[in-house]
């Protein structure tokens, strides 16, 4: 069992460069599964959640190969049973985005449904709805859907709610469909106009991405293409938002400004200076942040997957905030470790009021999913005296040696390995 040690309260400051984003490299190797030839992915984050989906791709009989930095793919002996295995698949949801890609390909997908997580019930049946509406027969049974089409049929479908994955698996499944496919409501997300870049590249008529309504001219086959993973604006914004919050000043290099706007003009709003220039984003806090009220949305509108994040920052900010979460049901699990810090806040169902500033203390804590568990690393650093951070395997998952890139801000944070009986 690994932990985080930190001790606080340090300023971050230097520079730091964002990792490819994960979000946008777990679609872009699931696109590998359309193609016979060799897909070549440049900035793949070496992030747990991208070696699970590896495995998983190994299963279906993909071959990879990681070189100077790179991955090359290339599915060198399908495995006929198309199938996503439970085990795989609920250790991480974004396994169901082979859906898309086998379908489409093989004309076969049997995926086993991902089930509930930490953060909220997470169904995916926008996916399901929209694979049938291009003709597929879509079948549950026995905790997997079964999916089968001898050629997907271009359509037009509107999503009930515009959802990430979801666009990006019916995204992968259209662009090999016979004829045109129109989606509306579409997630406009980097990460989905990151993908339909990729499909492009591959040979694929995707106009549109990054709109609420997607074009998809489908074609008879996708060939190799060489990509480069956008940079990662979650991971990059955590380390501004510590800035922030620690009185800091932190450059992000390799950031992309326009992609963290919802960040940047929040971070703005609350009193820090938010530069950008050609080297990156760079965000210092001399005075201290206002409080300010926060509501999360869909892109282009402020990120769920920063909102834990922000309630640390606010638990420093001058006044009452009230931050709300509209995308899922249950992410607000860091409120009571914070609590337990210090921070004064109340959750009622979605809405959490942060009283700032308090005096945060070190203490033992405990992560309960990806974003929650940064939220908490924040902290720590922004806390006087010692913090552990207990079952830090969800940072793993999408936080490229966040140790090292947080010790090289400054901060005094080790990885601890504890026998699992500690
Ligand atoms: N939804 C449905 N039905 C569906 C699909 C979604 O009701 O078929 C609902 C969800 O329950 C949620 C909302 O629609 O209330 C939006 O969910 P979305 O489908 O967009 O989420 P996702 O695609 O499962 C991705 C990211 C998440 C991120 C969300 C929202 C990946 C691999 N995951 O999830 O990232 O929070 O979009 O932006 O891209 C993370 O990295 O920590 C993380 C959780």
């Amino acid at each position: 069992m690994e932990k985080f040690h930190i001790v606080g309260p340090t300023r971050l400051t230097g520079r730091v460069a964002a990792s490819g984003a994960k979000n946008a490299a777990l679609p872009a190797l699931t696109a590998s599964l359309l193609t016979d030839e060799t897909l070549t992915l440049h900035c793949v984050p070496r992030v747990r959640d991208i070696r699970t989906l590896q495995k998983l791709l190994d299963h279906l009989g993909m071959e990879s190969q990681e070189e100077a930095g790179a991955i090359r793919l290339r599915r060198e002996r399908p495995n006929p049973e198309h199938d996503a295995p439970y085990d795989l698949v609920k250790t991480m949801r974004a396994s169901v985005l082979v859906l898309g890609p086998l379908l489409a390909k093989e004309g076969h997908a049997r995926v086993s449904l991902p089930g509930g997580c930490a953060i909220g019930v997470r169904p995916i049946d926008q996916h399901l709805k929209a694979l049938a509406a291009l003709g597929a027969d879509v079948q549950l049974s026995h905790g997997y859907v079964d999916a089968r089409a001898s050629r997907l049929v271009g359509t037009r479908f509107r999503f009930d709610m515009p959802t990430v994955t979801g666009t990006e698996n019916v995204l992968m499944a259209a662009v090999l469909a016979q004829g045109t496919t129109v989606l509306e409501n579409c997630a406009r997300e980097p990460e989905v106009v990151d993908l339909a870049n990729l499909l492009n590249a591959m040979g694929a008529r995707v106009s549109g991405a990054g709109e609420g309504t997607i074009v998809i001219d489908g074609v008879e086959e996708l060939g190799g293409a060489e990509h480069t993973i956008i940079p990662d604006r979650i991971e990059g914004g955590t380390y501004l938002i510590g800035a922030a919050m620690t009185g800091g000043d932190v450059l992000l290099e390799r950031a992309n400004a326009a992609d963290l706007a919802p960040l940047l003009d929040k971070l703005a709003e609350v009193g820090v200076r938010v530069e950008v220039t050609a080297e990156g984003v760079r965000v210092r806090a001399d005075q201290g942040v206002a409080a300010r009220d926060l509501e999360t949305a869909p892109h282009p509108g402020f990120p769920t997957d920063l909102q834990a994040q922000y309630m640390a920052l606010m638990t420093q900010g001058f006044g009452v905030s009230t931050i709300s979460e509209t995308i899922f049901e249950n992410r607000f699990q860091h409120a009571p470790e914070l609590m337990r810090m210090g921070a004064d806040i109340r959750v009622d169902g979605g809405k959490a009021q942060v009283h700032g500033p308090t005096r945060l203390t070190g203490a033992g804590v405990m992560a309960t999913d990806l974003r929650a568990s940064a939220c908490l690393v924040l902290a720590g650093i922004a806390a006087e005296g010692e913090t552990v951070v207990d079952r830090i395997y969800h940072l793993d998952r999408g936080y490229e040696q966040m140790e090292l890139k947080l010790q090289s801000l400054g901060a005094r944070v080790a990885r601890w390995s504890v026998p699992m009986s500690a």
